[in-house]
């Protein structure tokens, strides 16, 4: 029994209301001013225009943004992967999480990425049709829009299969991912068909048309999951995969199942957050670095120590998400009790303001024992008051880099963020334990977190991409929202990051002003500047008072400018 537990067992039984419920009241307030869409690309934020201007609710446009990110942005999301949507409903103030991460096949196995020897084969996890965990995407578009939208899912997709027949222009991050991933992209011919026009990558501005995409959409338009899950496209799914060492097989996806589950719940001075639960790291670390900082007065302290203080508070919640974490349908990690505020109060307690924890210092991950620069999020308010946030991804850069043939479909490589062995890192430098082994039918832990913030000044549909530091953007973000800041301040924010291990504070140029680097430095902590910038956020809020919708899109992420 390791330090945590042994705080933890004496009041396992404890209240499980406090941090999970399943709905709030109806308010009744103003409705929003307008309808708002903050997509990581424009004509996705125009496919969802369109389906709101043809009657639909937020969760068809959400199905509609869905599915043309996969078009607009096939290296970060897709058909091929999965995602997590965050609904509100308007009418019965209910929360609803929809996870459609994807799951491992049947045939995977705990050491099926170790060599002999034991150790990690480089890149098995990450390139290729064996990196690929069972789709969840397409299931939860029709899962949505059949369950919660009020349009057909052939009207939400539609604008997603004109922009694969048409074209869209190529564009920067396109031209980038596709120089990074070319060595692996040369093993998949279906790939190299798509994305490298005449074995080149194309120009910017090009039109890159995927038309066995569209076809693929328009089964699954046609059929809903079954056009996806069964028939033609699963089967040259399954035979692209198996012809390039993968173990996928037709029943794999035919017993794929979209999971709703109850959205996590935190109060934080006055606030309430309502965020992912696992198989997303994302709400549980947020609670428990809320509850810790819940005791501090954070506006009366100096910029130094506050930050300090926040990464002595991430430093402790991704400890534990290394510990504790994996898919709630396979492990029991103890979420009650890691949100409990008396859990918190004894993190609380080993926190110095004037030094560092080494994070070697803390009860280290048992021996039984992961995120995305190129995951997309998008947040959306209807004028009726309903709200999705989706977070969706097909893990790095063009996820697995490989196409089955003949499905214009661009597989993930999210069997990464499984632990491959206790103690070694994943891409992200996340370490895990046993609780995030592989076994079949498993969901990969994530840290996607689309979260809603309640404030009584109102509301921020908040979430972003970025791997590991999804949720430390996201906590970044909520305390600037609480301290009163627009949508526009909340995305451009300079972010900085730790996760326990490495124990180092990562961040980006600006983050710091050079007296808080000195002062960062004097209290034991070993600063790292990012060359890459964080995420890509995109925010919705409504204002109560006003009515007032504002939408923002990270600066990062324009599609013309830079890479993150
Ligand atoms: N692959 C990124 C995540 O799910 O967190």
């Amino acid at each position: 029994m390791n330090l945590i537990e042994s705080r933890l067992r004496p009041w396992r039984a404890l209240v499980l209301a406090v941090v999970v419920a399943a709905a709030t009241p109806a308010v009744a307030r103003p409705l929003p001013a307008s309808a708002a869409i903050a997509s990581a690309h424009p004509l996705a934020t125009a496919a969802g225009e369109e389906i709101l201007a043809a009657g639909g609710n937020a969760f068809d446009a959400a199905v509609a943004v869905s599915a043309a990110l996969a078009v607009v942005e096939p290296y970060a999301s897709g058909l091929g992967g999965g995602g997590f949507w965050l609904l509100h409903l308007a009418k019965s103030g209910r929360d609803v999480f929809v996870d459609g991460r994807e799951v491992a096949p049947a045939a995977a196995t705990p050491g099926m990425y170790l060599d002999a020897s034991g150790k990690p084969v480089p890149g098995l996890t990450l390139d290729g049709a064996l990196a690929a965990g069972i789709p969840g995407q397409p299931a939860g578009l029709a899962h949505i829009a059949s369950r919660y939208g009020r349009l057909p899912l052939a009207r939400s997709l539609a604008p997603a299969i004109r922009l694969a027949e048409q074209g869209v222009p190529v564009h920067r991050r396109m031209t980038t991912g596709l120089r990074f991933r070319r060595p692996a992209a040369e093993k998949s011919p279906g790939f190299m068909a798509v994305f490298y026009p005449g074995g080149v990558v194309p120009e910017e501005g090009a039109l890159i048309r995927q038309p066995d995409l569209a076809a693929t959409l328009r089964r699954l338009a046609e059929n809903g999951s079954d056009g996806f899950y069964r028939g033609e496209t699963a089967e040259r799914l399954v035979a692209g995969v198996r012809a390039a060492g993968g173990i996928w097989t037709l029943e794999d996806l035919a017993g794929y199942r979209v999971r709703e589950r109850v959205p996590l719940r935190v109060s934080y001075h006055g606030a309430t957050l309502i965020s992912a639960p696992l198989p997303s790291a994302g709400g549980i670390g947020l609670a428990q670095m809320l509850n810790i900082l819940a005791a501090y007065d954070l506006r009366a302290m100096d910029a130094a120590t506050r930050k300090h203080l926040l990464v002595e508070t991430m430093r402790r919640a991704y400890r534990d998400r290394a510990i504790y974490l994996g898919d709630p349908d396979f492990v029991s990690p103890p979420v009650e009790q890691l949100m409990h505020p008396f859990y918190a109060a004894g993190l609380r307690a080993g926190i110095r303001l004037d030094r560092a924890t080494p994070s070697s210092a803390l009860a280290a991950i048992g021996t039984d024992g992961s995120e995305g620069h190129d995951t997309t999020h998008f947040s959306i308010i209807d004028t009726k008051g309903n709200r999705v946030g989706g977070t969706l991804s097909i893990n790095t850069w063009y996820g697995a880099a490989f196409i089955a043939p003949g499905t214009g479909v661009v597989l993930n490589n999210e069997m990464d963020d499984f632990t491959v062995k206790p103690g070694v890192a994943n891409v992200f430098e996340l370490v895990g334990a046993g609780s995030n082994a592989i076994a079949p039918g498993k969901r990969m832990l994530s840290s996607m977190s689309p979260t809603f913030i309640e404030s009584p000044r109102g509301v921020a549909v908040v979430g972003t991409p970025g791997g590991s530091r999804i949720i430390t953007m996201n906590l970044l973000a909520t305390l600037t929202w609480l301290d009163g800041a627009d949508a526009a301040t909340m995305v451009s924010l300079k972010r900085f990051h730790h996760q326990y291990e490495p124990d180092v504070i990562s961040y980006e140029d600006g983050a710091f002003t050079a007296d808080e680097l000195a002062s960062l430095e004097a209290r034991g902590h070993q600063l790292v500047r990012s060359e890459r910038s964080f995420g890509n956020m995109n925010i919705v809020t409504w204002d109560y008072a006003t009515g007032r919708i504002e939408a923002a899109t990270d600066p990062r992420g324009t599609v013309v400018g830079q890479v993150y």
